[in-house]
């Protein structure tokens, strides 16, 4: 996606050879015309799938979330992060490892908001070892509904979570996918993703 991109390359601050930061439009302050165009570019790529439910977690997330849901006419549903909890009869929970922050986050969903039948996409602005859309899907599955695809913002496709995912079955499409940071510099993982 050539937008997302362009944003990458002109906004994007490389920490470390494992972490892009993008607070300018992603993570922080939110460019709403790049998320209704990702937004677009997910409905656009899983057209025809009947989804009637947009599923993310807080906080990020969020905004790529809510204009996939708007173009499609569907409610977006945000996973709440939970250090701990007391296990209640009306939610589901999904343990998640957060490799990058070393701590493990519980997720919970309200049971009313999922249900046998429903048809989901995943959305996510992140994704690098795949902790929290496994975490998602498996919330999605306990409901008895069915993961559709998960749609990932920007993929550090040199962690295993697009490999790990695509592995177990679940169709990943990433806006774009960055093969390195090493040097300081982003590397994209194929040129196909330009739009
Ligand atoms: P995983 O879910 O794919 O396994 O990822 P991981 O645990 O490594 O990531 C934990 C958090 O860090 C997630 O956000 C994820 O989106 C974010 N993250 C991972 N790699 C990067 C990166 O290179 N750059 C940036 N900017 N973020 C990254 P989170 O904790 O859920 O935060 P938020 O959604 O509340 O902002």
């Amino acid at each position: 996606m050539k937008l997302l991109k362009e944003k990458v390359i002109n906004e994007g601050i490389v920490l470390s050879d494992q972490v892009l930061k993008v607070d300018s439009f992603l993570n922080h302050q939110m460019d709403p015309i790049l998320m209704k165009e990702v937004g677009r570019e997910f409905v656009r790529r899983f057209e025809g799938e009947d989804i009637n439910r947009v599923l993310t977690i807080e906080s990020s997330g969020i905004a790529p979330g809510i204009m996939t849901a708007l173009e499609l006419e569907a409610p977006l549903i945000f996973a709440r992060k939970q250090k701990s909890l007391t296990l209640r009869d009306d939610i589901f929970v999904e343990k998640v490892y957060s490799f990058t922050k070393q701590e493990s986050n519980e997720i919970t969903v309200a049971k009313k908001f999922m249900k046998p039948g429903d048809r989901v996409l995943i959305i996510d602005d992140f994704l690098a070892n795949g902790e929290a859309a496994f975490g998602l899907a498996r919330i999605v599955e306990q409901a008895g509904a069915e993961v559709v695809g998960i749609g990932i913002v920007i993929e550090k496709a040199f962690q295993p979570g697009g490999r790990l995912l695509q592995e177990k079955g679940y169709r990943v499409e990433s806006l774009v996918r960055i093969a390195s940071l090493e040097n300081g510099q982003v590397t994209f993982a194929d040129e196909e993703d330009g739009i």
